[in-house]
C-alpha cells in the first residue's frame, strides 16, 4: 500500500512527537526530514556538496539536535541546490510500499503534494519557545528570539517556504495535551485510510 502522511509546521510545534506516534500506530516508516538539513549544516564545507554526498554516517551524528544545528540547518535550507539534492530521496521514501510519515516544512507543498493526508502542526511562538527552553535550558528570551528568527527565515525563503498546503488540516498544539494532539492526528488519518 502506498499511503503518505505529510506533517509540516514550524520548529517545536510537536511534529516529531506526532509523527513518531502516528508511524507506530499505523506501522508506517518515518522520516524526520529536518535531520537531512541539520546533517548538511553540520557537515561544514560547501553545503551543496554536503547535500549531494550525504551519507548514513552524517545522519547518525549525535550533535544534530542542538539549537545551533537547527539554525545552521535553516541557513543551508534556503539554498535551492541543497533542497534539490534532497528531493529524490524524500520522494522515494514517501511513496515506498507500506506507508510513510514525513515531517518537515515542505512535505505537503513540494515533496509530496499527492500525500493522502496533510497535516500542518503549529503553536504560538511563545509556547514553542517555552517547550524548546525546557529541553535546552539557558535564557528563555534568547530561545524565543531564535525560534522567531528561524520561523521568519523558513517562511520567507524563495524556494519551498514553510506554509500549509491548501488542503492541509491544521492542528494547533498551543493548548492541547500531547495525547490530544496525537489523537487528532490519528483520527484524521484513520478517516482517510
Ligand atoms: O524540523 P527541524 O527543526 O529539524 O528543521 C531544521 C531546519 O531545516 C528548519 O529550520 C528548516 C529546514 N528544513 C527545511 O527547510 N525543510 C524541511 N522539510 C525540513 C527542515
Amino acid at each position: 500500500m502506498i499511503f503518505t502522511v505529510a506533517i509540516d509546521g514550524p520548529a517545536a510545534a510537536g511534529k516529531g512527537t506526532i509523527s513518531r506516534a502516528v508511524a507506530a500506530e499505523f506501522g508506517f516508516a518515518h522520516l524526520d526530514t529536518g535531520l537531512l538539513y541539520r546533517a548538511v549544516g553540520a557537515k561544514g564545507g560547501d553545503p551543496i556538496v554536503a547535500a549531494r554526498t550525504l551519507s548514513p554516517a552524517d545522519l547518525a551524528r549525535d550533535d544534530l539536535r542542538s539549537m545551533a544545528a537547527g539554525q545552521a540547518a535553516s541557513r543551508v535550507a534556503v539554498i535551492a541546490q541543497v533542497r534539490a539534492a534532497l528531493v529524490d530521496f524524500q520522494r522515494r521514501f514517501a511513496r515506498a510500499d507500506g506507508g510513510a510519515v514525513l515531517d518537515g516544512r515542505d512535505i505537503g507543498t513540494v515533496i509530496c503534494p499527492e500525500a493522502e493526508v496533510k497535516l500542518y502542526v503549529t503553536a504560538s511562538a511563545e509556547v514553542r519557545a517555552h517547550r524548546r527552553w525546557l529541553e535546552v535550558g539557558g535564557d528563555e528570551a534568547q530561545v524565543l528570539a531564535e525560534v522567531i528568527e528561524r520561523d521568519a527565515r523558513d517562511m520567507t525563503r524563495a524556494d519551498a517556504p514553510l506554509r500549509p498546503a491548501a488542503d492541509a488540516k491544521i492542528i494547533d498544539t498551543s493548548t492541547l495535551s500531547i495525547a490530544d494532539a496525537i489523537g487528532q492526528a490519528i483520527a484524521i488519518i484513520r478517516a482517510a485510510l
